[in-house]
């Protein structure tokens, strides 16, 4: 009888150590589960573009612009209305940040003039010091935006006057 009553016992404790493991597995696959749904980047390699993307958010004027060729026709980015050239993407992310871009393609100077007017803007307008920036602006409006008779600035065909 007791021995009978041993190997009873001994069942039952070899059972419960099966369920035991059985629970702990379980748990395990749902946590496992779980995680690869919810946080599938827990487990994936690391982002090659997550880099890119935190340098724009710390300084988006940083970040080089690509612009769509798709939008670029006859030398002219479409959605801007500048013309395509070296520096395009620093006027379009420096220049545009306060106002219309249209206040830089209605407007025509020489270098000085330009000058002028970013000196003017910085002292009146809350425009910031442009730093290595300015070289590469100026170069590109004073090649592309000069004054009608250095001949270098194509012709008008819709004149849209921006809003204020
Ligand atoms: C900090 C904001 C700010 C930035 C950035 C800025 N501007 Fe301006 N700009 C202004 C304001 C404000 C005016 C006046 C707008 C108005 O008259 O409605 C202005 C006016 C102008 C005008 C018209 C000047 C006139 O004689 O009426 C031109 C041209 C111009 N900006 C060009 C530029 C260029 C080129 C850049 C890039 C280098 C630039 N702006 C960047 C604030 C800014």
């Amino acid at each position: 009888m007791t021995e009978k009553k041993e190997i009873y016992q001994q069942a039952i404790k070899q059972a419960k150590r099966t369920i035991s493991w059985a629970t702990l597995l379980i748990v395990v696959a749902v946590i496992f589960t779980i995680q690869l749904t919810y946080f599938p980047r827990f487990f994936s390699a690391p982002n090659e573009n997550i880099s890119a993307l935190d340098t724009s958010a710390i300084d988006p004027m940083l970040a080089t612009m690509n612009l769509n060729p798709d939008e670029i026709e006859n030398g002219i980015h479409i959605p801007t209305g500048l013309i395509v050239d070296d520096g395009v993407d620093q006027v379009i992310m420096t220049c545009g940040a306060c106002h219309s871009l249209d206040l830089v393609t209605q407007n025509k100077a020489d270098r000085k003039g330009w000058k002028d007017i970013i000196v003017w803007m910085q002292e009146t307008q809350g425009l910031w010091d442009l730093g290595e920036k300015e070289e590469v602006i100026l170069t590109y409006l004073a090649k592309n935006y000069a004054p009608v008779d250095e001949g270098r600035r194509r012709n008008i065909e819709i004149i849209d006057w921006y809003e204020l």
